[in-house]
């Protein structure tokens, strides 16, 4: 195991077997060592900055019915809403004064949202705020329209790839979405010029060690600019209701594999993360994460978008609350800055 990590830190690349290892052979101390190595890792690009990223949870409906998500079609208990092109861009102009310099749009796969929408409030933002990033994470779409976003001015663009292994996709995903479909999308994203993010959820329905060496290899291949892991939390109102979590420490330990794997990567300890342990974030952080991402979606809508049972809304998640962040992350010796915070490439 030891070798196992060393030669992960030399080369930056391990065999599918020796990650699969790697995994099934985790224990406490193995973590520690791969935390520290990670951290060490991150200080060395980034310092001791966390960069923040103000997130706008612009629409929940989705035409999609993923297995997993809480805002997936068929739940029908699920009270939707989209913002006008006016509320998305007072979200901006709250978060501008608090330091964000990223805002990231995410929402379900609501057709309201034609190429046309989206550029017009991609544009504003960036003649409001011309020193801002824009993220979009808005889910499959063509490359003519992922083409146009970018020509908008939108930067970066967030699709979490879910699963590398096409039966588990497809354990998790209904039959209208498929895996080549989306690695599709991520390849023509990373085409167009987008700083790119992929991602996967830990302790997923059907995940096994083999699966998740999938995902390490993938990324390591796809050298993604960003890499969204969270644990999965299961939705009461979806068919993974009665599902298991994913563990917390599984979680930070992949963190560490791929800041080990790709050093420069933009890594976010996830709002998952967050909810489902209460030092998430900042355990996060201290396996190599650099990222995080505050809500800023306004007030009446924040509890709508759920993902998962549970999902934070207030204390720290609050982009209104960064002074929380602020504290939590100094607590581990670290820095909110405010930056776009953009891949450095090495
Ligand atoms: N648990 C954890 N993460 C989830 N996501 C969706 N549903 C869940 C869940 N139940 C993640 C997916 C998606 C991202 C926006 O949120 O990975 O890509």
């Amino acid at each position: 195991m030891i070798e196992l990590i060393n030669k992960l830190e030399k080369n930056r690349t391990l065999t599918l077997d020796e990650y699969e290892t790697l995994i099934v052979g985790r224990n406490e101390e193995y973590a520690r060592i791969l935390a520290e190595k990670a951290f060490e890792t991150k200080q060395k690009i980034y310092g001791n900055s966390v960069f923040i990223r103000g997130l706008i949870e612009i629409s929940n409906y989705c035409k999609n019915d993923c297995l997993y998500c809480g805002i997936r079609r068929s739940n029908r208990k699920c009270e939707r809403y989209r913002l006008t092109k006016e509320q998305i861009l007072s979200c901006c102009d709250e978060g501008y004064p608090l330091g964000f310099r990223t805002f990231v749009l995410q929402g379900g796969e609501d057709s309201h949202f034609t190429d046309d929408f989206i550029c017009s409030v991609v544009e504003e933002i960036k003649r409001r705020y011309p020193d801002c990033a824009v993220t979009l994470s808005l889910g499959e779409r063509s490359r003519e329209s992922y083409r146009r976003l970018f020509d908008s001015g939108a930067d970066r663009y967030l699709l979490r790839h879910e699963t590398a292994d096409k039966e588990h996709y497809e354990k998790l995903h209904p039959a209208n979405l498929s895996f080549d479909n989306r690695m599709e999308c991520l390849k023509n994203l990373k085409d167009i010029g987008f700083q790119t993010g992929c991602g996967f959820m830990v302790g997923s329905p059907c995940q096994t060690a083999q699966t998740l060496a999938k995902d390490l290899k993938f990324v390591e291949t796809f050298k993604p600019e960003m890499c969204g892991i969270g644990p999965f939390i299961p939705h009461r109102d979806t068919p993974f209701a009665e599902e298991t979590a994913g563990s917390v420490e599984l979680t930070c330990y992949l963190l560490s594999i791929v800041r080990l794997m790709l050093p420069s990567v933009l890594l976010p300890s996830t709002t998952a993360l967050g909810t489902a342990d209460g030092f998430g974030r900042e355990k996060g952080i201290l396996a190599g994460a650099n990222v995080v991402m505050p809500n800023l979606s306004p007030w009446d809508v924040k509890g709508k978008y759920e993902l998962y049972n549970n999902k934070l809304t207030g204390g720290a998640e609050a982009a209104q609350n960064k002074a929380e962040l602020e504290q939590r992350m100094e607590s581990i010796g670290c820095k909110i800055v405010t930056d776009r915070g953009d891949f450095i490439k090495i």
